[in-house]
């Protein structure tokens, strides 16, 4: 009979450990800064559907079948999202963020805005955005520079977000009106039409990358406003720091940083930025 997960030994540190590092050394992936907790729950879980019982035994199932690898990352990579996840924020970054920002700009004579969706998983995130500055720009007659950059570390995510092809399950969020106006219907299947899809650039990124501060496409960031939600709780302090620094640079003077509900900038930050209001995890990055 198969073992359930509570009948599994714990898996220590350093079982993880080597599991990540042949991941690491064969496929460049690194989840080492991932929560030890998520990791054991996750690792388990693939030595469930491997009937193997303990690490060793998944370690040499996963040198018999390298395609194994495949599905670890899978696991490891948590792609959950939706279009408007938290529909309060998409009405909030609409209603103000976006009036004050172009207000500001408009003053400067600066008709551009540039944003980064980090962690955007198979593009719902980053889809939502061009759908608000599309409406945004049409009510308000504006003619405006957008550019949208939307990073990802699994592959298999971005393919579904460049294809822009969405299940039932997966458009269920969206406003009747904009699923009319932005989505053609075939085989059961709700694709994202053109002048929306062109508006984001999608890129494989790792946002724990040494190299690179930001994405190379956006060459210099200079961020407007950067969407980092649900991605940062799944990594252990040191990790977000490396990331919050990223973002902190990415962003221009007095630019957006838009978290996910249970996320906020760590301590080393928090005199940087301003919360927008008592509800909602967006902080504005202090004037320089
Ligand atoms: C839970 S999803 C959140 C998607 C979207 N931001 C949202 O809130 O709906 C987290 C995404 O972050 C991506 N991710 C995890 N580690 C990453 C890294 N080091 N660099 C870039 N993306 C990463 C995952 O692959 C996943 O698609």
């Amino acid at each position: 009979m198969l073992q359930s997960h509570c009948e599994m030994e714990e898996i220590s540190y350093n079982e993880i450990a080597i599991i990540l590092n042949l991941l690491k050394s064969k496929r460049g992936f690194d989840f080492t800064g991932n929560k030890h907790s998520m990791l054991e729950r996750r690792i388990k879980k693939r030595l469930l559907a491997t009937k193997t019982k303990t690490y060793k035994d998944y370690h040499l199932f996963i040198n018999e079948n390298p395609k194994e690898l495949d599905k670890l990352i899978d696991v490891l990579t948590i792609n959950v999202s939706s279009f408007f996840r938290d529909p309060i924020v998409f009405e909030y970054f609409s209603s103000k963020i976006l009036p004050t920002l172009v207000v500001e700009k408009l003053k400067k004579k600066d008709k551009s805005i540039r944003i980064w969706s980090a962690g955007c998983s198979s593009g719902e995130e980053p889809y939502s955005i061009a759908i608000e500055l599309k409406e945004y720009f049409k009510k308000e007659s504006l003619n405006f520079d957008v550019s949208i950059f939307a990073t990802e570390i699994d592959n298999k995510s971005l393919k579904t977000a460049i294809d822009g092809k969405y299940s039932y399950d997966r458009i269920k969020n969206i406003r009747v009106d904009y699923l009319n106006k932005y989505f053609n219907v075939k085989d059961d299947l709700y694709i994202l039409k053109n002048e929306i899809k062109k508006m984001v650039q999608f890129s494989f990124f790792d946002i724990l990358d040494k190299k690179y501060l930001v994405p190379p496409e956006s060459i210099f960031g200079d961020f407007d406003i950067v969407f980092c939600r649900n991605v940062l709780i799944y990594f252990d302090y040191n990790y977000q720091e490396i990331i919050f620094t990223k973002l902190y640079k990415s962003l221009n003077s007095k630019g957006y940083l838009i978290f996910g509900e249970a996320e906020a900038p760590i301590e080393k930050f928090i005199n940087e930025f301003n919360k927008e209001n008592a509800y909602f995890k967006i902080y504005r990055k202090n004037e320089y």
